[in-house]
């Protein structure tokens, strides 16, 4: 039997479908294919932003002729937007043909709702709150070879004042550190080549909830797993960030020099509204203190226009910061209200139109300085792990460890390699060039 499944959002959904994945295979799932010839069709949300929500709604909304044409076909919706509150109930209004309905903590349960669905005509719904526990015991299907994604923590406590994630995915739960330890032996042993530690928030990563391992130390252990890979670890929150995770870093060559640190806005007051606890000063002092101890290190950065009550001059201090740190790019989002969220009850949301206008010049300087940062590689070598190959281009691709895009042409695949790329051209963050060996 055939499977699809359609995933929005963030690295840790896309890691969650490969979880999705192998629950499907050990249910006699066993090809992934089109949704035209799948059998049971999965939609793995986001409820972020608005926009990611409307475009899961489109698309399972679509799928209503296929589900009349097709006997037999299956469709569940699970993810963030299943777990919001009150959303299951809009869903089975709207979308009637929807056969399963699994919030985020009871993906573990996916197969056995589908056995369910197979005796009962009844939709079966499942958005229990959340479990305690955090050892699922899935063996996903990974999709994205030499990459493998490792989750080392669940949920979030930081009720940042514009995010739902800690209403959808519950409070943090960290999983043990010899489980996590022996999945990335086994990932370096069965040939992966770079492993991505994930979680909302892994700086606060505590193996036993009291004050067991922390962060640093299990990257520490991570990093010590022997073997030729790459490591790297997202999303880090700046309250959380220490001295001790920079000399960590430096301590290892495998963790990639590349800091996923979102600062989210440059102004203090914004910041405060935000409930982000930490100021612009403390941020720009982690980042030097980092680069005291790794100076050619890269910082990425998420950053939000448009929050409640923000003035052009605020918006300003942002862009501001965006040169001051130098982020080599950023992930760029207009604020959208969640319902349930503090930001989404405050007065003073910003017009669309303003909205749009600060969006489109922080993009606009943000790429200005991708570029001007990418420029400076070209005539110099860089190695990526090559990960794919683009057929539209004709050229295979890979990351290097500052997170840059690197193309070249080969005669043979090079996927799962690590490749030195003379760099011969530069286009915003991607490389093109040759491969030396
Ligand atoms: N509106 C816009 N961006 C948001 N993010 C989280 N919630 C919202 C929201 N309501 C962004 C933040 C976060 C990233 C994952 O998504 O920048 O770091
Ligand atoms: Fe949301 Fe803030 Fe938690 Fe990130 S740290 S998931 S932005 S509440």
């Amino acid at each position: 039997m055939n499977y699809h499944i359609v995933t929005y959002g963030c690295q840790m959904n896309v890691h969650e479908s490969e979880k999705i994945a192998g629950i499907l295979r050990d249910h006699g799932y066993t090809r992934e294919t089109g949704e035209e010839e799948a059998d049971i069709i999965v939609f793995n949300t986001c409820c972020i932003r608005e926009n990611a929500e409307n475009h899961a709604f489109g698309n399972i909304g679509a799928l209503k002729k296929l589900k009349r044409q097709k006997k037999g076909l299956l469709i569940a919706v699970g993810g963030c937007m299943a777990q919001e509150e009150g959303k299951a109930k809009i869903l089975r209004e709207k979308f009637p043909f929807i056969d399963i309905i699994f919030g985020t903590h009871n993906l573990p349960a996916l197969g056995e709702m589908i056995e369910r669905k197979k005796k009962q005509k009844k939709a079966v719904v499942e958005i229990a709150p959340e479990r305690a526990q955090t050892e699922d015991g899935i063996q996903p299907v990974r999709t994205s070879y030499p990459n493998a994604w490792v989750n080392i923590m669940y949920g979030c406590n930081n009720f940042c004042s514009y995010c739902i994630v800690p209403y959808v995915r519950g409070r943090e739960r960290s999983r043990r550190a010899e489980d996590i330890l022996a999945e990335c032996r086994d990932l370096v042993s069965a040939g992966y080549k770079e492993i991505t530690l994930l979680g909302q928030n892994v700086n606060s990563y505590d193996s036993d909830g009291q004050g067991g391992m922390s962060f640093p130390e299990l990257l520490d252990a991570v990093a010590s797993v022997e073997g030729k890979f790459r490591l790297r670890f997202m999303t880090s929150h700046p309250k959380d960030f220490t001295e001790e995770l920079a000399a960590v870093m430096q301590k290892h060559a495998k963790i990639c020099r590349l800091l996923h640190l979102p600062v989210q806005s440059g102004s203090d007051r914004i910041l405060s509204l935000m409930n982000r606890r930490y100021t612009r000063e403390k941020y720009c002092s982690e980042i030097a203190l980092l680069r005291r101890y790794l100076p050619d290190c890269e910082v990425t950065t998420d950053l939000i226009v448009g929050f409640p009550t923000e003035t052009e001059e605020e918006f300003e201090e942002t862009l501001s910061l965006v040169r001051e740190v130098g982020f080599s790019s950023a992930f760029t989002f207009v604020y959208s209200p969640r319902a349930g969220t503090k930001a989404a009850a405050m007065q003073g949301q910003i017009p669309e139109d303003v909205q749009k206008a600060r969006i489109m010049r922080l993009v606009e300087a943000v790429n200005a300085q991708t570029r001007e940062k990418s420029a400076k590689y070209v005539g110099k070598r860089t190695e990526i792990l090559c990960e794919d190959y683009d057929a539209k281009k004709g050229l295979y691709l890979g990351r290097d460890e500052y997170g840059r895009m690197g193309y070249f042409a080969d005669k043979r695949s090079r996927i799962g390699e690590f490749v030195t790329l003379k760099v011969t051209e530069a286009n915003g963050i991607s490389l093109y060039g040759t491969a030396e060996d």
